[in-house]
């Protein structure tokens, strides 16, 4: 008998000892360990709620430079409140197989992951650059599982939307492409010798698809769901309709911010309305957000400007932008989530969540050291 108290003593002990080190507020920047005191590896993340559960999905780094291509796959995480997560192992892992698309060693970035209520699937989107071709390929990748953790098939990558116009396509699009035009990566600002339009990347792109860099996926109230990416050598975003079981896109699909250089988008809706924060194209280095809402979320969109406000506000906090999340059970409550990149040793990179604030209509956020949901 004194054993079993003794035993049972010793049990509630370590109860209280194991919540005393759960962790009840964010801490911006720092180290976020999971259940195994490991920093949380999942970059470019977003997050899918199910059933009570936030799954948080990212790209699995690995120490040194070359912790910048996929080595080891999609990570997987699990948490009830958003503070302590569980490792859930890799949910996509890279293939051996040096044929396959998602070889080990390609790029694999910014993974996505929804959920079909008609077909009960995971899908999983993601940016895809082919091993060994730099940011050439500029692709999308989809996978698929039957529960949130895993593990995901890998079904195909492509460049989106081949042989379809954008519902706004324009006239000057559908003329014949000057061969200089080559497709070539620039991928950045100023590379383009011309204003995007008279170069026609979109006309270029028409048959083989269009390229498809940073991207992210949102749900709307009614189940249709969207790919958002950085397309036309990242000058231009596209919103792009995907098809019911949510495996490829639908055809139709809008150019957004012609010329803006928008990375990192990502969308969500708040009080009926559509809103989408980003970042300015400046590869690892952060740089000053961009906000926009619009009524229709194809458009047209309003520009609101940068949602960080203060102390190194034009950096973005130094970080860029990969999610915004809806926090369950709170009225209007969205966290924004950004990467604080580490490309010469990507596993130590940081993550930078913050409450989004709306003032006068546009979404704001403040640094702060710590804080909690409440
Ligand atoms: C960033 C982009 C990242 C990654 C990086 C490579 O602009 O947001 O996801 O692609 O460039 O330089």
């Amino acid at each position: 008998m004194i054993r079993r108290i003794y035993l049972l003593f010793i049990a509630l002990f370590c109860t209280l000892c194991l919540n005393a080190q759960k962790t009840k507020q964010f801490t911006p920047g720092e180290i976020w360990n999971d259940n195994n005191g490991k920093h949380i590896n999942a970059h470019g993340g977003g997050i899918l709620f199910h059933k009570g559960i936030y799954y948080w999905y990212g790209e699995h780094k690995i120490a040194g430079k070359i912790g910048n291509s996929a080595q080891v796959g999609v990570s997987c995480y699990s948490s009830k409140d958003l503070y302590n997560w569980k490792d859930e192992s890799i949910a996509l892992k890279v293939d051996e197989d040096p044929n396959s698309d998602i070889t080990k060693g390609c790029t694999l970035e910014r993974p996505k992951v929804i959920y079909n209520t008609k077909t009960k699937k995971f899908v999983m989107w993601f940016h895809l650059e082919l091993k060994g071709k730099g940011y050439y390929a500029a692709r999308s990748g989809v996978a698929v599982s039957d529960k949130p953790e895993g593990p995901f098939t890998f079904l195909k990558s492509f460049r989106p939307n081949a042989g379809f116009w954008p519902v706004n396509v324009q006239p000057c699009h559908k003329k014949p492409v000057s061969p200089d035009v080559k497709d070539s990566y620039c991928g950045g600002k100023g590379c383009l010798s011309a204003p995007v339009d008279s170069v026609n990347l979109l006309g270029r792109d028409f048959k083989g698809g269009q390229m498809a860099r940073d991207m992210n996926l949102f749900v709307d109230d009614d189940e249709t769901a969207y790919h958002i990416y950085s397309s036309e050598e990242n000058s231009t975003l596209h919103i792009s309709k995907l098809s019911d079981d949510y495996l490829s896109c639908s055809g139709e699909y809008y150019r957004v911010f012609v010329g803006r250089y928008m990375e990192g988008a990502t969308l969500f809706k708040c009080c009926g309305k559509y809103y989408i924060i980003a970042s300015d194209c400046t590869g690892w280095n952060p740089n000053a957000a961009r906000s926009a809402v619009a009524d229709e979320i194809f458009g047209e969109w309003k520009e609101l400007g940068n949602p960080a406000v203060g102390k190194d506000s034009e950096l973005t906090f130094h970080s860029q932008s990969t999610y915004v999340l809806k926090v369950q059970g709170k009225n209007d409550s969205y966290i924004f989530m950004g990467d604080r990149w580490t490309p010469d040793n990507p596993i130590d990179g940081r993550y930078v969540w913050l409450p989004i604030k709306f003032e006068n209509g546009a979404p704001k956020m403040y640094w702060q050291d710590k804080w909690s949901l409440n």
